[in-house]
């Protein structure tokens, strides 16, 4: 491999390009690396190329998912060229509108690995479902969540129970009230996560247990002056990806968090008549993260120079397997260092011939190839 791609190159100085790697469905299925992968990495590491991975996955803090990744595919990797679907949610913590001490919900796969993730960014204030199931389990009337453990932080009881509008929101400021809902990863308990999320959505700003006809409109709330469908005072709800399906280990693709964003917003629609559901989504294939991963790039570099030197970063190879979130991304970001993005899909994931799925459009890429070696190949021989 080494001598296939060493096109004209010394392996010294760093290019003025770099790759953008997706995870899953190009280098790992879940745990098992994709034939080449390492052997790749290993190369762009000896020869001073920069990549980054660039994935929809999460779930947990990227330390130690970068442990598990190094660990599984045999490569040094760094935080430092890592970013994951929830990475750019740290934008949140500064500026005007800063949730660094409001009080957010969290949910996604394990609830204290999303609660750790949240603290280890900076948000002070991090509440699971679980949290809520144990101060008040009637909030549920099944059995526990599958990934339920008791939460490190128990909410003072009784949660506040209001069945009716709120006429004096003076009563209020001693209850529990979600100032922001956050998905992080694949949640694993929907039902339980579906009620407080569905909850909070109806709820009077956010204070679970309280209930405002504005956010569940009926023919008369739905002339109210400010829409009835959904009152501004509704906590904002946040999902880190919108991935309906990825690659795993099962020989077809999986359901994905954007699965559970369509489960939500049916809902949503069936329960308020019709609304659509008024939510925030990042990951691939939207501007946040593709704007996030080049500052990644553009920050690295020799002992902190730029990529490419006083050229900088020209053009960044986006090797995906999904066409709905790594090509389309590639394809409709527009950079603000004027680099371009190429978009190249390989065989090993989501996307196949034989399963169809048109390359048309914004899911056209440059190039399709058989896997994640092929790319690199197609790719070094394109910069000579
Ligand atoms: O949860 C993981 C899935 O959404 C896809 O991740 O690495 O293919 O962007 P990735
Ligand atoms: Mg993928």
């Amino acid at each position: 491999f080494k001598n296939d791609v060493r096109v004209g190159r010394s392996g010294r100085e760093s290019p003025s390009f770099a790759f953008a790697f997706d995870i899953d469905g190009v280098l790992l299925h879940v745990a098992k690396p994709i034939p080449g992968a390492t052997k790749v990495l290993k190369f762009l590491n000896d020869d001073n190329i920069p990549f980054i991975l660039l994935t929809n996955g999460g779930g947990k803090h990227e330390t130690e998912r970068v442990k598990d990744l190094e660990a599984r595919l045999g490569v040094q990797l760094s935080t430092d060229n890592f970013v994951q679907s929830h990475t750019p949610f740290q934008e949140l913590l500064e500026g005007p509108n800063s949730l660094r001490d409001k009080t957010v919900l969290v949910t996604g796969s394990d609830y204290e690995k999303c609660r750790t993730i949240f603290k280890e960014y900076g948000f002070q204030n991090v509440i699971t479902p679980a949290d809520i199931y144990a101060a008040d389990p009637t909030i549920f009337p099944f059995q526990a969540p599958s990934s339920y453990t008791t939460p490190s932080q128990p909410l003072p009881k009784p949660l506040y129970s209001h069945p009716g509008p709120i006429t004096n929101p003076a009563t209020l400021p001693s209850h529990l009230k979600i100032d922001a809902i956050f998905v992080l990863n694949d949640p694993r308990d929907w039902a339980l996560d579906l009620q407080i999320i569905t909850d909070l959505l109806l709820s009077h700003a956010g204070y679970l247990g309280t209930y405002s006809p504005l956010n569940h409109p009926t023919p008369t709330t739905r002339d109210h002056p400010n829409g009835g469908w959904q009152n501004d005072s509704q906590p904002p709800l946040y999902f880190s990806n919108a991935d309906l399906l990825w690659s795993a280990g099962y020989h077809l693709p999986r359901l994905g968090q954007g699965a559970f964003q369509a489960a939500v917003a049916g809902l949503w629609r069936r329960i308020t008549g019709g609304a659509e559901l008024r939510r925030v989504s990042i990951g691939k294939p939207y501007r946040e993260t593709y704007r996030w991963a080049e500052r990644v790039l553009t920050s690295m570099g020799d002992g902190g120079g730029r990529i490419g030197g006083v050229g900088g970063l020209r053009r960044v190879y986006m090797v995906g397997d999904n066409p709905e979130s790594d090509i389309a991304g590639a394809n409709g970001y527009c950079s603000e260092e004027g680099t371009e993005w190429v978009s190249v899909l390989v065989r090993t994931g989501v996307w196949s011939a034989e399963r169809g799925g048109k390359l048309e459009g914004v899911f056209e890429p440059k190039v399709v190839v058989d896997d994640v070696m092929g790319a690199v190949k197609w790719a070094l021989k394109k910069e000579g």
